[in-house]
């Protein structure tokens, strides 16, 4: 038999149908395995079939909406898409106890990106990098001249800043164009801005440009949100109040002082904020970038772990939750603006403009990160998740979905949320049933 190749030319010129069958034919496709492919078309193909290239179809997750959500005095409904259980649930729950306390605050700063332009064999770096902040004035007119529509609306190129590296490969000078970009995620203004300043910057300092591109790592646009906990709130079944905040106080310790903690503890945060992201059509991977570079940048510069958040407790004893965190999203642009669901998802949240979604996040992902410490530092996390989970288990197991609700009952009850016992309940569900 021919060896199969993926090597397939042309594969973005090829129509949807095309595209499907020269899958079918490489992967060994059933008519079952492909029907959930062939079961989509119309007006959603049309437009994912333009968003990225070669689409065969389009992958559907779940979209929830986390409620009770308070941020600077208004009330939000979250729109979030993610595959886990528990994490709507669990920041409904999580801005439910921070209600009690008036709800989250919220600050941002200016939506300002950095663009890198990295210089090399530049023959006096330090030099250069004198006579490169020296021409910030015409350099910044060179670069607010690319984007004229963003200088109409209050946006442009801020600031310059240079400093040399050292490297593997010896010293490189490293400008950083600052943009404000106001409700773009603001990639493509940046990366023209920095395009385009190459060549100049170049010339003065002598060397070659390089690299010209927005970091991730989006250090002037940060978003803060913070939140009291009454230590009333947080009492429940044999927990008292008290115990729950020195206990939370003892799991977001072991965060600050252990990268191990710290990388999990980041992750429960993101868990919120990711499943905003994509439900909003933001670029969910900047916003991972930016935020575990962040915590790390943090963690060199203090030499300490860096948690994204911090708990403290006040005079009265209440816990006192707070984050800070990159957040470049947008509300125009990208995504958000072709995206029917993404679109949608931004009325569902009734908000204004890209600052106050970055503020929304912020507190979705202290409400996420505060849902999970208290289930870690009471009764354990795999209580709430698992029995959210046991649905899962039971589909899996074949269930139909009115199947699946008894069987997941029945797992939790015996504590044995499993593959083979799930497929035992079904089959005794199923007998009890033909008698
Ligand atoms: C799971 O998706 C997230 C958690 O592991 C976060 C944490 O441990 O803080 C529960």
């Amino acid at each position: 038999m021919a060896e199969k190749s993926s090597e397939i030319s042309g594969m973005y010129r090829k129509s949807v149908d095309e595209r499907r069958k020269a899958v079918e034919e490489f992967s060994s496709l059933s008519a079952a395995d492909l029907a959930p492919l062939l079961a989509q078309g119309g007006k959603e193909m049309e437009v994912v079939g333009k968003m990225i290239e070669n689409v065969i179809g389009y992958y559907p997750l779940p979209l929830g909406v986390a409620t009770n959500f308070r941020v600077n005095g208004k009330d939000y409904l979250v729109p979030m898409a993610l595959e886990e259980p528990s994490v709507v649930a669990a920041a409904s729950h999580a801005a439910k106890l921070a209600r009690a306390g008036g709800g989250f605050h919220a600050t941002v700063s200016s939506p300002t990106m950095i663009g890198q332009v990295q210089l090399l064999h530049v023959p006096d770096p330090y030099g250069a990098v004198q006579r490169i902040l020296g021409e910030e004035t015409p350099l910044l007119a060179l670069a607010n001249a690319k984007d004229p529509m963003l200088n109409k609306v209050g946006g442009g190129a801020r600031k310059l800043e240079a400093r040399v590296i050292s490297t593997p490969r010896g010293p490189m000078v490293i400008v950083h164009l600052l943009v404000d970009v106001r409700d773009a995620m603001g990639a493509n203004a940046t990366n023209t801005m920095v395009e385009a300043l190459a060549p100049h910057l170049a010339r003065i300092s002598g060397g070659r440009s390089h690299l010209r591109i927005l970091s991730n790592l989006a250090i002037h646009r940060v978003a803060r949100a913070w939140g009291t906990f009454p230590k009333g709130a947080l009492a429940f079944d044999e927990w008292k109040g008290e115990e729950v905040v020195e206990g939370m106080l003892d799991a977001w310790a072991f965060a600050a002082g252990d990268p191990f903690r710290c990388a999990t503890h980041n992750k429960g945060i993101m868990n919120g904020i990711s499943a905003v992201a994509i439900a909003t059509g933001n670029d969910f991977r900047a916003l991972e970038s930016g935020a575990h570079s962040y915590a790390a940048w943090k963690a060199a510069s203090g030499g300490v772990i860096a948690p994204l958040t911090v708990y403290e407790k006040n005079a009265s004893g209440d816990l006192v939750g707070s984050i800070e965190v990159p957040m470049a999203v947008g509300t125009v642009g990208g995504a958000t603006a072709v995206h029917p669901i993404a679109k949608l998802a931004v009325k569902i949240l009734g908000i204004s403009g890209a600052s106050e979604l970055a503020g929304v996040m912020a507190a979705v992902g202290l409400a996420q990160n505060f849902a999970a410490m208290r289930a870690l530092a009471t009764e354990g996390i795999q209580k709430g998740h698992m029995a959210l989970h046991a649905r899962n288990v039971a589909i899996t197991a074949g269930a139909t979905p009115e199947e699946a609700e008894l069987v997941a009952q029945r797992l939790v009850e015996e504590k044995m949320v499993r593959a083979d016992r799930a497929a035992e309940v079904l089959k005794e569900l199923r007998a009890g049933r033909a008698k």
